[in-house]
């Protein structure tokens, strides 16, 4: 039998890290912050001095890294990342480095490796199109821009960063332009994923639509 994916994709700061976490416990299914290995490998290039131009020196690296993930926390070599790939910084960094081909293609593996029974939840923006393809249920989770910014602001003052809106809604903007214009795995809703809409929804209601979703799609 299959194991089972749960593949839901969307926009920067979309809320689909923490609808996709709150689904993966409910169902006693593990989860995948896909976005979290592309950060932490643009954290390791800058760290290494890896210029994040250089397309097989990246590659090279992202299929080396040494990496564990335990609940939210990334393991680079043995320490423990923290917030460091959690900045808009990082999530520039980590959407530059992911328009590079090899990069995408170096990282599959480990991608792959987390679908283990009894199944897999994972969120990023190419996880019901390119790496899971066969994914039971595809979810395209989105809210406005401005709904999106406001949650990143919430997010990132509640974690001590400093944050400014109207740069936050720029940010997200020209992050989600160079995700989704990019020739690899761009982000976009494909035709069999469902869209879920949550500029109005709060995160209880979106964990319950995506349950009912899956149980629907069994
Ligand atoms: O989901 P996130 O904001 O943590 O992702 C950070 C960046 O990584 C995002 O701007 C684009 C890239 N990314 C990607 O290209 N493919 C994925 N499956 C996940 C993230």
């Amino acid at each position: 039998m299959t194991i089972p994916v749960i593949a839901i994709d969307g926009p920067s700061a979309s809320g689909k890290g923490t609808v996709a976490a709150r689904v993966a416990l409910a169902l006693g299914f593990h989860y995948l912050d896909s976005g979290a290995i592309y950060r932490v490998t643009a954290y390791a290039a800058q760290q290494r001095g890896v210029a994040l131009d250089d397309e097989g020196a990246l590659a090279t690296l992202a299929a080396g890294l040494d990496l564990r993930f335990d609940g939210v926390e990334v393991w680079l070599n043995g320490v423990a990342v923290g917030d460091a790939i959690r900045t808009e910084e990082a999530g520039r960094a980590a959407s530059q480095i992911a328009a590079k081909p090899q990069v995408r293609a170096a990282l599959l593996d480990l991608q792959h490796a987390f679908r283990k029974a009894p199944g897999l939840v994972t969120d990023g923006r190419d996880m019901g199109s390119v790496v899971f393809p066969d994914a039971t249920l595809k979810i395209f989770l989105t809210a406005t821009a401005t709904e999106r910014a406001n949650r990143r602001y919430k997010q990132l003052i509640e974690k001590g960063f400093g944050a400014n809106l109207s740069a936050l809604l720029q940010d997200l903007q020209e992050r989600d332009a160079r995700d989704a214009a990019r020739a690899a795995a761009p982000l976009k809703k494909t035709a069999d994923a469902r869209l879920l809409e949550t500029s109005s929804m709060g995160i209880d209601d979106a964990v319950n639509w995506v349950l009912e979703a899956y149980a629907a799609a069994l």
